[in-house]
């Protein structure tokens, strides 16, 4: 192999070796203002396995119920990307519909532990569990 190639090779090696250390974004790894409500709305719902009693899981209803009005405050990050602005718009109000399909379902939750029905509960976190996937497919880049 010729010397020059050598050198080629090294360069290329070199620029995989930076390529697989980059960060895709210089700040994939901050939290969104959004991120971080739904790191609430998220422990809330890992909380309920915790709470000791139905008023515990009610209380953590409510933060989630708290957490969801506050993520309507913002917008998803991969908006930012969407130069269209009739698919912004569109994708604005259908952010909107599911966020508050989720306050829905999260006072239902609360009214479930009101009412001490630990099944009703049960429903109603799946519910918000689709409710997520839908959300993050639809809104959440490589998710
Ligand atoms: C209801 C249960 C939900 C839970 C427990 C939840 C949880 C989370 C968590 C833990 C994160 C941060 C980590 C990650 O990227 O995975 C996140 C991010 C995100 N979630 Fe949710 N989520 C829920 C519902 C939704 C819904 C309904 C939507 C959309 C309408 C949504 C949109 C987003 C977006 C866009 C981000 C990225 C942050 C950003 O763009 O700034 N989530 N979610």
């Amino acid at each position: 192999m010729k010397v020059e190639s050598i050198g080629k090779l090294f360069a290329l090696g070199a620029m995989m070796g930076l390529v697989a250390i980059a960060p895709v974004r210089a700040d994939d790894d901050e939290e969104t203002p959004l991120g971080e409500q739904m790191g609430d709305v998220s422990g809330a719902l890992k909380g309920l396995r915790k709470a000791p009693d139905f008023a515990a899981k009610a209380e953590l209803a409510r933060k989630g119920q708290t957490a969801v009005i506050n993520s309507l405050k913002y917008l998803p990050v991969m908006f930012e990307g969407m130069k269209d602005e009739k698919v912004k718009t569109k994708a604005t109000a259908d952010y909107k519909r599911m966020m508050g399909q989720a306050l829905m379902l999260f006072a239902e939750l609360e009214l479930a532990f009101l009412e001490e029905d630990e099944d009703k509960a049960d429903e109603i976190v799946d519910k918000l569990k689709d409710l997520k996937k839908e959300g993050h497919n639809a809104y959440v880049e490589d998710e």
